[in-house]
């Protein structure tokens, strides 16, 4: 077996970053090389000032602070690290595909591709390549069909390294991770460079919990496993619709379901809907995929996952809306949250997106405050809807960075993220500043229902009567 010394990870995003400074943490005889086309991030990333790398993760700066210069670089010359490197993960962004075949669903390859024939131009010796982006099943058979094709004639072995990292607590699930998957050819050399890559994982995990399977099997597998995490939460934030009418409690169903071992009680939080980079989009894939083979059926059942999602996201507007009278029109609402879940400053796919574009639209007076989002982030998310003009969205949505002043004289507040932070805040005196009746909309189910109806808030927990 081929003794991995160099690693390259072209890619320096939400997955490439934090991944590799792990491994670098874990292998600190492996030289790790995390390159990228955009020079900012690259530059980001080597930023003296450990509190601006371009993410935002629990525990991150510290191992990038220990690793950097030592055995983790961030650097711009991809094709250096390439031909150095025996081992090169993929790792670039895979968005859905906002034009032609498969538009709205599949998954846009155009830069796995462009990796795939940089890595083809360059090689000069055999690579192991491994797909770290979460990709469509046969990406692999693809990336081997460019590697064979258009290379040097050294030797490509490809692996499928799905990643199951959930952002907010990546560093956490990269060291403590439940499983790994590698995915890759039966043959001889396929089973070394799957052996490669455990021994890399082995420095940390124990062996039992690196799994190998074929390609196919991998790389449905991470579609699957998030297709499910996301039935998970539509399935609980569609009962908790259900709950809204009736005296049932959300947070009382979760637990008693929670506690039949065959369901278990993780990941069962209604919520005003998820968000985040992969599920919506590994669900568009999945369904994509079955109805390419002509399995509507299955395609129909997955898709529901979404549908229930973009209602649950709808359902929270419209009850704002209707609680204020049925009219918005020019009132002060405070939105708490704009990331897809807390302690990260991603907003790809956030609920808070699509709810904020719902109030836009009914021409309230909208304020954003998020403790790691930037400005520049919420109007980009915004202006990409395309619903109004950009000058439009800034007349009517501000962004602030105090959450207690802007209270004033507001209407309602939104919660849409879970941030700690809006636990602690004094709840009273937000009270006595805002105009009464004072309404708050808790989407994350964050505060306590007595506590905040006897300060004398009107006060709406989602799944909750
Ligand atoms: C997910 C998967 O968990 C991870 O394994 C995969 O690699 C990438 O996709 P991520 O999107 O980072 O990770 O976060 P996750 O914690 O799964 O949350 C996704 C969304 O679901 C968030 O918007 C979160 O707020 C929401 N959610 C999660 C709920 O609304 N309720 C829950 O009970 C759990
Ligand atoms: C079920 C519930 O398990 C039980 O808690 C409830 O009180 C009554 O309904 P039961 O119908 O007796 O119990 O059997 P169960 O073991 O749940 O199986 C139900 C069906 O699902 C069976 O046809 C079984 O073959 C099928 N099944 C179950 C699968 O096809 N795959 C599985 O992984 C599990
Ligand atoms: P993910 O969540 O999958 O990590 P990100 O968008 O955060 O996605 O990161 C992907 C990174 O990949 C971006 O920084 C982008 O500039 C980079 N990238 C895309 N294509 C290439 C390429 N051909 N070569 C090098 N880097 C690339």
């Amino acid at each position: 077996m081929k003794k991995i010394t160099k690693i390259c990870c072209i890619g320096a995003g939400y997955v490439g970053g934090p991944t590799m400074s792990v491994i670098a943490k874990q292998c600190p005889e492996i030289q790790v090389t995390v390159v990228d086309i955009n020079q900012d991030r690259i530059d980001q990333w080597n930023t003296d000032d450990l509190d601006t790398l371009p993410i935002y993760e629990p525990g991150l700066k510290e191992i990038v602070g220990e690793r950097r210069g030592k055995n983790l670089f961030f650097s711009t010359e991809v094709d250096k690290a390439i031909d150095e490197a025996q081992m090169i993960f993929i790792s670039v962004n895979t968005p859905t595909k906002t034009y032609g075949k498969g538009k709205g669903q599949a998954a846009d390859l155009k830069f796995i591709e462009l990796c795939a024939r940089n890595i083809a131009k360059v090689a000069k010796d055999d690579k192991i390549v491994v797909e770290k982006s979460t990709l469509p099943v046969r990406t692999a058979q693809a990336i081997q069909n460019i590697l064979d094709n258009t290379g040097n004639a050294v030797k490509f072995e490809i692996l499928s390294n799905p990643e199951f990292l959930a952002e907010g607590t990546a560093i956490e699930d990269l060291i403590h991770a439940d499983r790994v998957l590698i995915g890759g050819n039966d043959t001889p050399s396929g089973q070394a460079a799957k052996d490669a890559l455990s021994a890399v994982y082995e420095h940390w995990l124990p062996k039992e919990r690196i799994l190998q399977t074929n390609v196919w099997s991998s790389e449905l597998s991470k579609l699957v496993a998030n297709a499910f995490l996301a039935q998970r939460v539509s399935s609980i934030n569609t009962i908790s619709a259900l709950c809204e009418k009736t005296d049932a409690n959300i947070q009382e169903i979760s637990r008693a379901i929670g506690f039949d071992s065959r369901i278990g009680p993780k990941f069962l939080n209604a919520s005003v809907g998820f968000g985040g980079s992969c599920f919506q989009k590994d669900i568009l894939n999945l369904v994509y995929i079955a109805r390419s083979y002509g399995l509507n059926e299955v395609a129909d059942y997955w898709e529901q996952v979404i549908i229930a999602n973009d209602y649950q996201k709808s359902r929270f507007a419209e009850n704002i809306i209707s609680s204020l009278y049925n009219t918005i029109s020019g009132k002060k609402i405070v939105i708490y949250g704009w990331a897809f879940k807390k302690d990260t400053n991603d907003t790809r796919e956030s609920a808070a997106i699509a709810v904020a574009d719902a109030l836009l639209e009914e021409r309230a007076e909208i304020i954003v405050y998020d403790p790691k989002v930037s400005e520049e982030r919420i109007y980009a998310d915004l202006d990409y809807l395309n619903t109004r003009s950009p000058e439009e969205n800034r007349r009517l949505l501000t962004v602030t960075k105090e959450p207690i002043e802007v209270t004033k004289e507001a209407h309602a507040i939104a919660i849409l993220t879970e941030w700690d932070e809006f636990k602690t805040y004094d709840w009273t005196t937000i009270y006595k500043q805002m105009l009464k009746p004072a309404f708050v909309f808790d989407g994350r189910r964050l505060l306590d229902n007595d506590t905040m109806q006897e300060i004398g808030f009107n006060y709406y927990k989602i799944g909750q009567s």
